[in-house]
């Protein structure tokens, strides 16, 4: 059987994690492809014509493989009248000092997995991950049939478990310290990468990918040693010239020390590392995911226009503080000298 490195044509071990909401943008996963990695674009938050036109744009920037990814379909669940209640208030303050009007728990207006990931398969990438979920066997077949792998997302020893028994061409394994939501659907331990990889990889038959606080050139060697095929980086690249991170989450994230991330649900309602602000220090009863994400998003969408890092998202891992900039190429090529 070929390596998962073989099968990807990659020269360098290393997956660009996928970072939706716009950090991930066509220039990013190009330029890690084209310097032998593999790009990833985070769809989870785009329409299915967004996906269509993203993954034109990769293919028109790089010949090479890169992953789309999408949020996996998870049970909804709906807050009472009263959580909506609290949820607001909470946030009020915050829609007052933006001079935004108060908020309010609007339609959902969330992606239709179904439609996103049938314009995934028109798009056809080399690779589809998906986190938060498993995925049914007609979506795994569907892939198998136009050869695109599936690489699914595990927390723990039970659900890569689960994900191998679905037939995933391959696993992430998130560690605790990984920026962003977190991946998995059973308890979540906040396990190390290392020790997880080699926990998994001494279980497992299906090709394994490291993820969570792997920043610098000796992280990804001590996880390829744990047992892992490749290492996926997120926070190393938040910085990078083509990453789509705004101005104000740059700022936020060059002046970060080690400890400053938190695991927070006060943006989307999923327990998420980034750093701490004046949100995840406010906010306390936040509605379940997706309710959330929505009761935030003009929140958000208003402090990336005025520049107020203290009510956006700032997605981050543990490593924060050994980030770089520069170009994708020379962050890749730190970590894989
Ligand atoms: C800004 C940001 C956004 C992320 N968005 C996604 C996503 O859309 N899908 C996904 O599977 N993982 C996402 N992740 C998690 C990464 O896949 C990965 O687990 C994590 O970046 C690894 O840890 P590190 O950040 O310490 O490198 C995100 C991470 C960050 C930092």
């Amino acid at each position: 059987m070929p390596s998962l490195m073989q099968s990807l044509n990659l020269r360098v071990p290393i997956i660009l994690a996928p970072m939706a909401g716009g950090v991930s943008t066509p220039e990013l996963v190009a330029a890690v492809s084209d310097a032998g990695g593999l790009g990833s674009l985070g769809a989870a938050y785009l329409t299915p014509a967004q996906i269509l036109e993203a993954g034109a744009a990769v293919r028109r920037l790089t010949g090479q493989p890169f992953a789309v990814n999408l949020f996996a379909p998870q049970p909804a669940v709906d807050p009472t009248p009263l959580e909506v209640e609290r949820a607001i208030a909470e946030l009020a303050p915050f829609h007052a000092d933006l001079a935004l009007p108060p908020p309010t728990l609007t339609a959902q207006g969330e992606p239709d997995f179904r439609a996103q990931l049938e314009a995934v398969l028109e798009v056809c990438p080399a690779v589809l991950s998906f986190t938060f979920g498993r995925l049914e066997p007609r979506d795994l077949d569907a892939l198998r049939t136009r050869g695109i792998l599936a690489i699914g997302t595990a927390t723990g020893l039970e659900e890569a478990r689960q994900l191998e028994a679905d037939g995933v061409d391959a696993i992430v394994l998130q560690g605790g310290t990984a920026g962003g939501h977190r991946g998995g659907w059973l308890e979540d331990e906040l396990a190390d990468t290392l020790a997880l990889t080699r926990v998994v990889a001494s279980h497992s038959r299906v090709p394994l990918i490291a993820a969570g606080g792997l920043m610098t050139a000796p992280d990804v060697r001590a996880a390829l040693q744990a047992g892992a095929s490749l290492a996926q980086c997120g926070t190393a690249f938040l910085r990078a010239a083509e990453a789509g991170t705004s101005a104000p989450y740059r700022a936020a994230l060059a002046a970060a020390r080690a400890g400053d991330t938190v695991l927070t649900r006060a943006f989307s309602g999923r327990t998420a590392r980034g750093l701490q602000n004046a949100v995840t220090q406010g906010v306390t009863q936040p509605l379940p995911y997706p309710h959330q994400n929505a009761l935030t998003r003009p929140m958000r969408a208003a402090g990336a226009r005025v520049g107020r890092a203290e009510v956006l998202s700032l997605w981050a891992g543990e490593g924060v503080a050994q980030g770089q900039e520069g170009p994708a190429a020379q962050i890749l090529a730190g970590l894989w000298p």
